[in-house]
Formats: structure tokens, C-alpha cells, sequence
């Protein structure tokens, strides 16, 4: 069907006339007359969003419309609109994930990566965005959502739309008001185009979920410390830390080959920093700086005191960890503090139940709660632990904030 055929039987629909249209659109009325005779040929998009919006129609609706404005010769988007290239550099040196990369490229639609802190989710999202960036030629889209940045709370969802909707070329001016309608001129927007969006670090699944898209045409890679179970038709992938041989290279590939020459000491080093990939990358970076230190040096003081020495260059690992501390409720706070210094590597749910002085079915939802948010690891069905780092965490809080952990939960 035409455009002018499809404009003028939905504006018949809603029981408006051309000028109420215009005015309800903020178009000139004679920009909807000679949409409606045909007589425009190359209609701008962000006149098509506006007309949309006040015609109040549905995602469908939006896409039909969209196909018939660019006109069945078309091949591709209009070119007035911006096609939005916004990913990150990638990282220099990228080790390992080859599942994951191809997990990420075969998934539909919707994949979700989480992973505790600095176990490599924004580096594994940008590297495979980067690979797949051909397959979505109008547009890649990145939106740091900022679930766990110092200093700042997480983005909230409306103010995320508004900024990829400003990607795509549309006026602040014309941004509705309503998260729900920005949702839907969202949709309407990438309805229909290949576009590839990147979402990282999210809070929650209340954050993520405005931003999900309509068309099949589109990919989002999301990335969390939280598993977001919530999503529908979302293809989720759990980051562990690196087996030895990757978190090797990483070390050597960073600090420079002619450490790879002291094989053992690399792996014992690679293997103190818990193979996590913060952790690793942080211990190379230092050894790189320090042309004095040797793996030996640097291991010996690994082995002093960890945390104090897994920071540089503005990154360091207690930071990472406490910022996903701080997320925590106070009750999540103390089953944190209580099992984390628990003398046992790995325990039972049992156990833990007995150290927090309550039942095994409540003990059971308590570590459900930091399994969800990765302050916790469950290595076989029913058997926990706490990555080396994470204990060190907990070791380091302030004893201030010791003082409450005792009473029943
Ligand atoms: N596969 C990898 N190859 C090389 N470097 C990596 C890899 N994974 C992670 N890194 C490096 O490790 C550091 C931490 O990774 P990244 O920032 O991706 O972690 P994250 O899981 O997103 O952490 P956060 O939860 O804090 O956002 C970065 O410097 C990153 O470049
Ligand atoms: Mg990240």
C-alpha cells in the first residue's frame, strides 16, 4: 500500500483532519497534504517518527509505515538519517571466549553476558560487536549504563532512549516525554533497520528492558554483573575467569614476551591473581612500567599483600568488587561478610546455615542472592565458594562495618 493510502486511513482512524494531524505532528499542514497525494518523495524520517507518534500506532504499524516512506525501490534507510558508530576501541590484546564469540554470533536476537567484576563482559561485548559490525550496517549502537560506576547511580532507562534516539538523528526537541513513548519511538526507529546495540553494564532487567528492540533485524548484546534471568527469548552467557593457558597469554602479551622466558613463575603469578582478567591485566601493567621488577618481584609481592598491589592507572580490583558491595542490601551486606570470612574454602549450604544461625531453606535463597550478583560461585551442584579475591575483599572491609554482623537472619 502507498504512503499517502496508509497516512490518510490511519488519520481517518483516528478522526482527525489533515490540520489537526499537522498540529498534533508539529509539521506544517502542508507537509501531511502532500504526503498524503504522493507528491513528497523523499519524506524525512524524523517527519514519518513525528507523524507515527501522533497517529498513536503500534509497532507494526510503525513498520509498515517506515517501509512504505522509503518507497519499494529503496534498499536501504534513507540516507538523511545518521547511522550512529559508536563502538569502543577494542581491547589491544584479546585472549580466549572462542565459545562465547560464537555463541554471540549465532544468537537471534537478544545475549546476555554476566560475570563477576572484571572477569572480561565489556571486553568480550565490544570484540565480538567489532566482528559482527558488518552484518548491521545501519548502525552500532553502545550505551554504558552505568549499573557500577563510582560516584554515579545507575542511567535511568528514559534517559538511555533519549540518547540513542539522538544517535538516529532525532531533535532533542521532538523526544517525547514518557519513558513508554520513547520506548516506542525507539522501537519505531530501529524496526526494520539492521542495527547492532551494545548495552553495558546493566543494573537490572528493569533497565534493560525499555531498550529491548522489536525487529528481527536488530542484535543486543547486553552485559551485567547480575544474571538477568528476567529477559525473554534471551540467549544468556556466564563469564568464568580464564582458564591458565589464556590468562598465560594475556600476562606475557601485556607485560611484554621476554617475561615468558620464567614459565613457572608466570603461572604462579597468573594463578595468584585468580585468573581474573582485571586482576591479570593489572599485574602486567605494573610489571610493564617497572623495567627494574622481575615475575619473581612482582609475585613476591603479590603474595604480601594482593589487593594493595592489583591497582593501577585509575583500575584496581578492590574498587571493582566494592562498587558490587555496595549494590548489596545491608542483609545481603552481612551474609557477604560472614561467609566470606568463613574459615572453609568450599561449604555446604548447611554450613553456611549454621554460621548464619537461620534455616537451610533460608540459607538456600541468601546465597541464591550473591550466586545472582557473581560474589559467590557454586563450582559443583550444592558446593560454594568465594573467589580468592572476593575473600581478600571481604578480609579488607573496615572493621567498622564488622560490627553488626551478629543476630539470626
Ligand atoms: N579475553 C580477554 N582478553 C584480553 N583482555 C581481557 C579479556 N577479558 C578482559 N580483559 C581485560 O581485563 C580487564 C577487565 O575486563 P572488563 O572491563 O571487560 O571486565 P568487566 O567484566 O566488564 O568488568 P566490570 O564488571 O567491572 O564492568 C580489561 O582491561 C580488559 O581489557
Ligand atoms: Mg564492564
Amino acid at each position: 500500500m502507498s504512503l499517502g493510502t496508509l497516512l490518510r486511513g490511519w488519520r481517518e482512524r483516528a478522526l482527525l483532519t489533515q490540520e489537526q494531524l499537522a498540529q498534533r505532528a508539529d509539521l506544517n499542514v502542508r507537509t501531511v497534504r502532500r504526503l498524503e497525494n504522493r507528491g513528497l518523495q523523499q519524506p524525512r524520517t524524523t517527519s514519518i517518527l513525528l507523524l507515527a507518534e501522533a497517529l498513536g500506532l503500534d509497532g507494526e504499524e510503525r513498520a509498515v509505515l517506515a517501509a512504505a516512506a522509503r518507497g519499494p525501490s529503496a534498499e536501504r534507510v534513507d540516507p538523511a538519517v545518521a547511522v550512529p558508530r559508536q563502538l569502543p576501541a577494542g581491547a589491544a590484546v584479546f585472549v580466549g571466549r572462542e565459545h562465547e564469540r560464537t555463541a554471540l554470533e549465532d544468537t537471534a536476537t537478544v545475549a546476555a553476558i554476566d560475570g563477576m567484576a572484571g572477569v572480561g563482559k565489556t571486553a568480550l561485548a565490544v570484540h565480538a560487536a567489532h566482528r559482527l559490525a558488518p552484518r548491521f550496517p545501519d548502525g552500532q549502537v553502545f550505551v554504558n549504563l552505568h549499573g557500577h560506576t563510582r560516584g554515579m547511580t545507575p542511567v535511568d532507562p528514559g534517559d538511555a532512549l533519549a540518547r540513542v534516539l539522538r544517535a538516529f538523528d532525532v531533535p532533542g526537541e521532538r523526544i517525547p516525554e514518557h519513558v513508554d513513548d520513547r520506548a516506542a519511538m525507539y522501537r519505531g526507529v530501529v524496526a526494520e533497520r539492521r542495527v547492532l546495540i551494545v548495552l553495558d553494564d546493566a543494573a537490572d532487567e528493569d533497565q534493560v528492558r525499555p531498550l529491548l528492540p522489536a525487529g528481527r533485524g536488530c542484535r543486543l548484546i547486553v552485559t551485567s554483573r547480575r544474571r538477568l534471568i528476567g529477559l525473554d527469548d534471551t540467549r544468556t552467557l556466564s563469564l568464568d575467569v580464564l582458564p591458565t593457558p589464556e590468562a598465560v597469554a594475556l600476562f606475557t602479551r601485556t607485560a611484554g614476551q621476554e617475561h615468558a622466558v620464567d614459565a613457572g613463575v608466570v603461572t604462579e603469578t597468573v594463578e595468584r591473581c585468580g585468573r581474573l582478567p582485571l586482576a591479570v591485566r593489572i599485574a602486567a601493567v605494573r610489571l610493564r612500567a617497572r623495567p627494574a621488577w622481575s615475575v619473581r618481584h612482582l609475585l613476591d609481592r603479590l603474595n604480601d599483600d594482593r589487593l594493595a598491589e592489583l591497582t593501577a592507572g585509575g583500575h584496581s580490583v578492590a574498587a571493582a568488587l566494592d562498587l558490587s558491595y555496595q549494590r548489596l542490601s545491608e542483609e545481603q551486606r552481612r551474609v557477604y561478610r560472614l561467609l566470606g570470612s568463613y574459615a572453609g574454602a568450599e561449604f555446604r549450604v548447611e554450613e553456611a546455615a549454621v554460621a548464619l544461625d537461620t534455616t537451610v531453606v533460608r540459607a538456600r535463597r541468601l546465597l541464591d542472592q550473591l550466586l545472582d550478583v557473581h560474589l559467590l560461585q557454586e563450582p559443583a551442584p550444592g558446593r560454594f565458594r568465594f573467589h580468592a579475591l572476593v575473600r581478600d575483599h571481604v578480609l579488607a572491609l573496615p572493621h567498622g562495618t564488622w560490627g553488626d554482623v551478629a543476630g539470626p537472619f
